[in-house]
């Protein structure tokens, strides 16, 4: 009913309403205000279509142009009356669509998330609809195991490695490292779920890990200053050997080594630690061996790079992000150990009254009964969204062999403008790829200051947008770092990267140190106009 409407009825209904009526007679009047547009959904997608798919062809100015102009038209103070969803399709159709991020530009390799791709942005939207919680005997809660068990398969993980969704890496590694966690003090007798930890605690790593790694020891009581990093190669690989002394070493102390964190796919390089011989040092130290393949692990499907997964089957846990390389829309990261149970005693909320009851496990036969699989106490999220309908449905539409074009077609990109950069002369490699990230520089006779060349051909590279990498240090060198994995990136953005940089780097050269000597005393210090 209209507000006016709903108004007009309401005083009809008061004039002769008597005592046991007006308590509804109110209601009903204060919830004409209650704007929310519950109705059919399908003319509002259409509209909502259209803006997107203006978005999706990145023909608008960049948003970081003109910032001041949608931070005018949002900062606004809290509205009394809603102004209803036809306004607000416009408002997010005029205002917030074109002001979005570049991170789904084609051109745009700077972060290991992605733009999501079609089937998964449908999927997302379904399961908001149809199934707004991962609880219950729902077809969308059967895609969550079937879907796990599917990227298990693909990414040739053992059988019996079973997963759990989560928001993404962070969390992935959070409940990767609480499995181990609980699993080390259970062999010592102790649960340190239900009782905590008192012990000093090592995890053992490199310096190229993800500081998410860090901030998961900081939640599991360990501290961030437990996970030790140790010394790589010049690939940034962690060296066996130099693991075995520290673990030797803090046998000898009385530290409990909690987990081993080698990388497959660095954020920094994408590079592969040799996971047989860490998985076979785990083994010989009983300490729980994490696989961290948030970006890496769909790398396996490259038959080119296959073998450096080789001892994959070791790990004790394994996470990889189909928010990265398989293009869903951010918020799904996958965690798989070997042995569910152990998550179960690591994150269970224990029995509590307002559930009693409401779940069904025997004679599943409604939505409302439970599908069985508690992923509520296999992780840190009880409330979630259907993920697993997010990842069956980017698997189904294109298969293993669409998502290994992909993988193989950016891995090739990175070794292409490798190619590119050892053949330029003002063009450096840094690190040779090993996935699909290739770190080089811009070189430049008069310059001594090269990271700082580099960041001013970078900033250069990112406000014009049309290629947009981000940078890295690599042993002390700062590089411009093109990660492919968008969907919609491919090798025409491979070309475009490379003359992009040599454009920046000789207008940067020229029009910034005209001056040789000047440059490189005051560099630093300078605003660049450029
Ligand atoms: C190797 C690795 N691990 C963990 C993460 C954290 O993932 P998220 O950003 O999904 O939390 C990242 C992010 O890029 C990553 O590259």
């Amino acid at each position: 009913m209209a507000p006016t409407e709903s108004i007009k009825h309401a005083a009809a209904s008061l004039a002769t309403a008597d005592k046991n009526d007006l308590s509804y007679i109110l209601r009903e009047t204060t919830m004409s205000t209650d704007k929310a547009d519950c109705g059919d959904i399908s003319l509002l997608l259409k509209k909502m279509g259209e803006y997107l798919d203006r978005y999706q062809r990145f023909e608008h100015d960049d948003a970081m142009q003109q910032p001041a102009h949608w931070r005018d038209v949002l900062n606004q103070p809290v509205p009394q009356q809603g102004v209803g969803i036809e306004k607000l399709m416009e408002e997010i159709g005029m205002t917030l669509i074109p002001n979005g991020s570049q991170i789904p530009n084609p051109g745009c390799t700077s972060f290991i998330t992605t733009g999501a791709t079609n089937a998964g942005v449908l999927a997302n939207m379904a399961g908001a609809v149809a199934a707004p919680q991962r609880l219950g005997l729902t077809a969308f809660n059967y895609l969550e195991e079937l879907s796990l068990d599917w990227m298990a398969e693909m990414f040739e993980l053992p059988s019996h490695m079973k997963g759990v969704y989560s928001s993404g890496g962070s969390v992935a590694n959070l409940v990767a490292l609480g499995a181990a966690r609980q699993w080390v003090f259970e062999q010592r007798g102790s649960d340190p779920a239900r009782d905590g930890i008192s012990h000093r605690c090592h995890i053992y790593t490199t310096r190229a890990c993800h500081r998410t790694v860090h901030r998961a020891a900081a939640v599991l009581g360990l501290g961030r200053d437990s996970v030790i990093a140790i010394a790589s190669d010049s690939m940034g690989r962690m060296l066996p050997n130099a693991l075995m002394k520290q673990l030797d070493q803090d046998q000898r102390g009385d530290i409990v080594p909690v987990a081993i964190v080698a990388n497959a796919g660095t954020t920094g390089t994408g590079a592969i630690d040799p996971l047989r011989l860490i998985g076979q040092l785990a083994r010989q130290y009983g300490v729980w061996f994490h696989v961290d393949g948030a970006y890496g692990l769909p790398g396996i499907l490259d038959p080119k790079v296959r073998h450096l997964y080789d001892g994959l089957e070791l790990a004790d846990s394994v996470i990889v992000d189909p928010h990265k390389w398989l293009g869903a829309p951010v918020g799904i990261g996958a965690t798989f150990v070997r042995d569910r149970s152990i998550l179960h005693r690591a994150f269970t909320q224990q029995a509590s009254d307002y559930l009693e009851g409401s779940f069904a496990d025997t004679k599943a036969e409604h939505s409302m009964d439970s599908s069985g699989v508690p992923y509520y106490d296999f992780g840190v999220e009880l409330s979630a969204p259907s993920r697993g309908a997010v990842v069956w449905a980017l698997i189904r539409e294109i298969g293993k062999e669409g998502l290994k074009e992909r993988i193989c077609r950016h891995n090739d990109m990175a070794r292409y403008v490798a190619e590119q950069a050892h053949a330029h002369s003002n063009l450096e490699v840094v690190q040779e790829p090993t996935l699909s990230i290739c770190c080089f520089r811009y070189v430049h006779d008069e310059w001594l200051d090269l990271d700082y060349l580099n960041q001013l051909i970078h900033r250069k590279m990112v406000h014009k947008g049309r290629s947009i990498p981000s940078t890295t240090l690599v042993n002390n060198k700062l590089a411009i770092r093109p990660c492919f994995v968008g969907a919609r990136t491919s090798w025409q953005q491979a070309e475009e990267l490379i003359e992009e940089v040599i454009a920046a780097g000789e207008q940067v050269a020229a029009k910034v140190c005209p001056v040789p000597q000047y440059c490189l005393l005051k560099n630093k210090n300078n605003k660049v106009a450029g």
